[in-house]
């Protein structure tokens, strides 16, 4: 049985480093309007609470993605639903649950670099930078994270766990 081994960060302390990072965003795109992007299913969790602390426009668009398996192809990813709308000259902000090995981020912004947004940038919720095979420039971030497979603010462990409002270690237990 898998089970939460320790809370890594609380309610209280994803609120107010998402109001400090908001903060920023906000001051570096005054006076702009600014389109979220966000990647199904992870970041839809943490997209929706910083968009609400965001003092410029904002529009949300989304992504779906799926994964091959590692042993299939090691980090291919295929979009699995595209946006619904253009991001042709708009400042665009990638907002993504974790960046980890790197690979599903780099996909992501090579795709949206070749529909010319005016500007791209990434936010991440959760940073391991310990598993970074490709480098990725990380323009905003939370939490620098651990070796340690984590759930919680959309994070999930096969699908469940997402709606946790902490981020907290999970042990896996006996694999089936
Ligand atoms: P990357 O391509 O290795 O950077 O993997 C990113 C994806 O792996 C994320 O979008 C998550 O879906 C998943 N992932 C990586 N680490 C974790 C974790 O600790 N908990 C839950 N999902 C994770
Ligand atoms: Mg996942």
């Amino acid at each position: 049985m898998a089970e939460i081994e320790r809370v890594l960060f609380t309610e209280d302390e994803i609120n107010q480093r998402i109001r400090q990072v908001a903060a920023r965003i906000s001051a570096d795109y005054a006076g702009r309007e600014l389109k979220l992007i966000g990647v199904l299913k992870g970041s839809v969790f943490f997209l929706t609470a910083l968009a609400r602390e965001l003092t410029v426009p904002v529009k949300v668009d989304f992504l779906g993605i799926s994964s091959f398996a590692p042993s299939e192809a090691a980090g291919m990813v295929r979009i699995s639903k595209d946006l619904d709308e253009s991001i042709e000259g708009e400042d665009v902000l990638l907002v993504e649950d974790i960046v980890d090995t790197g690979f599903t981020t780099r996909y992501l912004l090579q795709h949206l670099s070749g529909r010319a947004p005016k500007s791209l940038a990434l936010c991440t919720f959760l940073d391991r930078t310990t598993r970074r095979i490709v480098q990725i420039p990380l323009d905003y971030r939370c939490f620098e994270i651990p070796d340690r497979f984590v759930v919680g603010f959309g994070l999930d462990y096969r699908q469940l766990y997402r709606n946790l409002k902490y981020v907290a270690v999970l042990n896996p237990g006996d694999e089936d």
